[in-house]
This record gives structure tokens, C-alpha cells and sequence, in this order.
């Protein structure tokens, strides 16, 4: 039974993608406060999660888990204490394996007493990541990812408040990391994962920032990134319903590499998939336009839509994606992609998006706030990699339409 904590996607943070295991408690409290301060807590980013790196490299003489004193000098508890007064809710890492992939103690045959641990600290929240899985009983990796995500599921149970879930079991098991042979088992994983938590990362790691203090990456190649997991996510629609969201990883807001239309276009497209919106940022240093788009209401009432529907693509015509979805109210969702590094124009037909072509429509564009009439098509110029996202609803604010699992549309 899936615990539905979650009736629509997680906002937050997450340290990971920006600063990696170079993680203390004053990167928490300045990022929570700066979310306050910053108008993101009220937009609804409400979880603070921690990633991998916390913890000691021993567990105790009863084995529990302990924080790093260096890095979390008041201790964990204080810290949740922290986010909780604020009016956060508080996300910790754990792995399924016997070691996380910084190498610290994962919770493998440990996951009893790893989650009274995490209780009584007040977490709320646990990204349950892959890394070191040892098998045992002649498992193949498949059968010990789905009994280890199982056990935690079975284990949060028994808890007073189960955390919301964070898995990362499929991402194990993705085209692209393929941990078993077989391909097939990147879908099997999600039928498990879909009613054992509320999330999970199906996709590769959104590449991390190009330089931090005693690491170094290599510059730019995050728009592409970004972009492989946006076309992993959209195989996936059919797995996602309110209480279980598809997560393809961070929004990454502060990349240099990233131009404001690519930054906006991370955010359209994860808003219209009703993905997680975890940010990994420096949010102390964020600017007034960066938090103006990340705190737009009308996209984020589409992110966190009452139907949770994952927009499908209708067509993808050279570097042009054409995406729509259904939403709560009647209304239809338009989102319209420029994959090109050159600014092009199109011309979306209302039967395309299976509107009926005689009707009259109304299209709010969820950028500008502005509401235009429709009739017959809409038209759509984009700058390189720019993104449009529009509201369509029909001037009688009604609509009969309804869209397959499949992505297609018919009249009803
Ligand atoms: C792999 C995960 O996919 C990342 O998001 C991050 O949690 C790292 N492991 C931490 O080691």
C-alpha cells in the first residue's frame, strides 16, 4: 500500500547537484533562511533535504548511524529543529547498499534500526539512493534492489509518520546504467517503485556545477544534460498518478552555462511533467529574476495540478516539441519547446492538440500573464531553447477533452 504522503510533487532543496559532500550545517540555515527571506518557502518549496556526506564513516557501538560533529555541530536533531520552526520539512540521505556512493555505512541489513534513528531526529523525508548493493541468497541485482526498497517501505510502516520516499532504484536499472543486463528492467523497477513511495529517479545524475573547492568538473554540457533526462522522463508518463511522481533530478538554477531562457525552459518542462521541483542552487545568491520565475504561480499551480498528469508529447517536428496535458479544472496545458540553437517560428492547429477546430479558445501565456483568443491554431515564435507555456481553456471556461494514457487525444 503506498503511504500517499505526497497528493502532488515535493518542492525543495537538495545540496547535491551544486556543492556535492562539501555539505555543513551553516550551508542548511543559510539556505533555509534565504527561502524565507526569498518568498521560495511561500511559493511552496517546502523540504530541505540533505544528500550524501553527513554522516561518520562508523556506526556506534549499537550501530546506529551517526552524523559528522565537524560538519553538524549542534547535531542533526537541532537541525530538523532548524527547518521545522521555519515551517520546513527536513530530508535526509540514506543508500540501499551496504555503503552510499561517497562511501559511508548505507543501510543495507540495517534499515530497522536506520529508520528509528532517522525518527527520532525528525526527519521527514529519505532519498534512498543504489550504490554497493551486496548480493545475498543468490539474488540477482533486481531481485535485491526491489527487496531492499521493499523492506524500507515495509520498515517506514511501522514508523508513527512514514517519510515520503525518495527512491532511486530505476535509475539503477536505466538504458543508460543498465546494472542488469536485461532492458526491460528499467520498467520493472517502476511498476514496484509507483506503490512503494511517492518518487523516484528514473535518469542519470543532472550534472553537477563545473567547479567546486577540491573537485573540478568539466565546464558546460548542462543544457544537454537536462535534456537526456527530460527524454527519459517522457517515456514514462504512464507510471505516474497522484501520491507517485517521476523524478528526473534537480533543477539546476545557478549554472553559469545556462542562459535565462534555458533555466526557464528546466523549469516549464519539470512544472508540466508534474516532476519534484528540488532545487540545487546557492539560494542565498540568487536574483530577483531568478526567484521572480521560479516563484511563478500560475506554473507552479501546473506543477502541483490536482490531476498530477505527466504532459505527453503530441509531436516533436525537427528541434520542435509539442507537449499538452490535461488539468484539473478542464482547462489543457500547451507547452511548446525550442530544441534548436536557432530562433524558429510554428504553427500548432487546435486539432493537433485535439481541440475541436470550430471552437472558440481562450490561451493564457503562464510567462507573461497574458490572455489571448484562439481560433483554428496558435502560433508560436521561440528563441534557442526557449520554452512557451500556455493555458488553454475554451471561452465557455469548459472543456470535453480528454487524452489517452498513450498521449493521444480524442473528443469526447
Ligand atoms: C547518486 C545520486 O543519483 C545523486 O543524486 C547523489 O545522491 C549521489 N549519488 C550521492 O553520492
Amino acid at each position: 500500500e503506498n503511504p500517499k504522503t505526497q497528493p502532488t510533487p515535493p518542492m525543495g532543496f537538495n545540496n547535491w547537484a551544486r556543492f556535492m559532500c562539501n555539505l555543513n550545517e551553516t550551508l542548511f540555515v543559510k539556505t533555509a533562511d534565504a527561502m524565507v527571506s526569498k518568498g521560495l518557502l511561500a511559493a511552496g518549496y517546502d523540504n530541505i533535504n540533505l544528500d550524501d556526506c553527513w554522516l561518520l564513516r562508523e556506526r556506534n557501538a549499537k550501530k546506529e548511524l551517526q552524523w559528522d560533529p565537524e560538519l553538524f555541530p549542534h547535531g542533526i536533531p537541532w537541525l530538523a529543529d532548524y527547518l521545522h520552526t521555519r515551517g520546513f520539512k527536513f530530508g535526509i540521505y540514506e543508500n540501499a547498499g551496504n555503503m552510499t556512493c561517497g562511501w559511508y555505512p548505507g543501510s543495507q541489513d540495517h534499515e530497522e534500526i536506520d529508520a528509528k534513528t532517522f525518527e527520532s531526529w525528525g526527519v521527514d523525508y529519505l532519498k534512498l539512493d543504489g550504490c554497493h548493493m551486496d548480493l545475498q541468497k543468490g539474488r540477482s541485482y533486481y531481485e535485491e534492489f526491489e527487496y531492499r526498497y521493499k523492506l524500507w517501505h515495509k520498515v517506514m510502516g511501522n514508523l508513527k509518520k512514514p517519510f515520503i520516499f525518495s527512491q532511486s532504484a530505476p535509475a539503477y536499472f536505466s538504458p543508460n546504467f543498465h546494472l542488469d543486463k536485461n532492458n526491460t528492467d528499467w520498467y520493472r523497477t517502476m511498476e514496484y517503485v509507483r506503490k512503494n513511495g511517492e518518487l523516484a529517479r528514473h535518469s542519470d545524475d543532472i550534472k553537477v556545477y563545473s567547479t567546486l573547492a577540491n573537485q573540478t568538473f568539466e565546464p558546460g554540457g548542462h543544457w544537454d544534460s537536462m535534456m537526456n533526462n527530460y527524454g527519459m522522463e517522457v517515456r514514462l508518463a504512464r507510471y505516474q498518478s497522484c501520491g507517485f511522481y517521476n523524478d528526473p533530478d534537480f533543477l539546476t538554477i545557478d549554472w553559469p552555462d545556462l542562459s535565462m531562457d534555458e533555466k526557464k525552459t528546466h523549469f516549464a518542462l519539470w512544472s508540466s511533467f508534474s516532476a519534484p521541483l528540488i532545487l540545487s542552487a546557492w539560494i542565498p545568491d540568487l536574483k530577483k529574476e531568478d526567484i521572480e520565475y521560479l516563484t511563478n504561480k500560475d506554473i507552479i499551480a501546473v506543477d502541483q495540478d490536482a490531476l498530477c498528469e505527466q504532459a505527453t508529447l503530441v509531436s516533436q517536428d525537427g528541434d520542435i516539441d509539442v507537449l499538452t496535458k490535461n488539468l484539473a479544472n478542464g482547462d489543457r496545458l500547451l507547452t511548446v519547446l525550442n530544441r534548436s540553437d536557432k530562433t524558429k517560428s510554428t504553427t500548432i492547429s487546435l486539432t493537433r492538440l485535439g481541440l475541436d477546430s470550430s471552437g472558440f479558445y481562450k490561451a493564457k501565456d503562464l510567462w507573461t500573464g497574458k490572455t489571448s483568443s484562439v481560433k483554428k491554431a496558435i502560433e508560436v515564435k521561440l528563441r534557442t531553447h526557449q520554452t512557451t507555456i500556455l493555458r488553454i481553456s475554451t471561452s465557455e471556461g469548459k472543456n470535453n477533452l480528454t487524452i489517452t494514457p498513450t498521449g493521444q487525444i480524442f473528443n469526447t
